[in-house]
């Protein structure tokens, strides 16, 4: 049984992964998030809710005592929330990072620049990855609401495939690497539906 923190518990793919996480593992969630309010549906023994913003140092650290894996699903300033996170990974021993990112922050999608839009993604990876935790960075394509699990990834030096991926898919892909001691370590997975 993983404990698992989800920071931005309220954001778009983090619900659809909370739910796959209630029906598919056993794991324990400590769910973070700004305003409590947009979860107050969730009523289960193994859910628990903290109302906190992740520049929150103390607090964030507070919340990371005890857990097995974060995963960040942010979005904002978010090179500033990477240092953030990271430091409080340190402060408390946590070592397992699932980092929601974007396609293109390597320029590794064939005939795309996407340029100053991304830098705050491109930045908080670089941030991720020059740290020692253990991360998984999930560079998705475009999200779609389609109900089906249906993926494959590259590895960061590859071009990315594809342009789009259900958000199901991406929630999919973060409760197994939560769930799977090892699974892509220290990688950087561009995420998308096979053409
Ligand atoms: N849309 C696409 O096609 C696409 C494709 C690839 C990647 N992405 C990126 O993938 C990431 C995840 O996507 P998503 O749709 O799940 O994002 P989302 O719905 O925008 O969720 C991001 C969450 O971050 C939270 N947040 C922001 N600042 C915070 C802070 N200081 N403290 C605590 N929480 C904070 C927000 O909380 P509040 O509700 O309190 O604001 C929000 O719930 C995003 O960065 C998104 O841009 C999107």
């Amino acid at each position: 049984m993983s404990n698992v923190l989800i920071l931005g518990a309220g954001g778009g793919i983090a619900r659809v992964a909370i739910d796959l996480f209630l029906k598919e593992t056993d794991a324990q969630l400590t769910l973070y998030l700004r305003s409590s309010r947009r979860l107050i549906h969730l009523e289960s023994n193994r859910v628990r809710v903290i109302e906190g913003d992740v520049m929150d140092i103390e607090k964030l650290q507070e919340a990371m005592n005890g857990q097995d894996v974060v995963y960040a699903n942010l979005a904002g300033n978010l090179e500033q929330m990477a240092k953030t996170v990271v430091q409080a990974m340190d402060a408390t021993g946590v070592k397992r990072l699932i980092w929601i990112s974007s396609m293109g922050i390597y320029d590794e999608v064939p005939g795309q620049k996407y340029r100053s839009i991304l830098d705050p993604y491109r930045d908080s990876a670089a941030v991720v990855e020059a740290s020692d935790v253990d991360y998984t960075i999930l560079r998705p394509g475009w999200f779609t609401n389609k109900d089906e699990i249906d993926y494959e990834t590259t590895q960061k030096g590859e071009p990315f495939k594809g342009h789009d991926v259900s958000r199901k898919s991406v929630a999919d892909l973060v409760v197994k690497l939560a769930v799977t001691p090892g699974f892509e370590v220290r990688r950087s997975l561009g995420v998308n539906k096979p053409e």
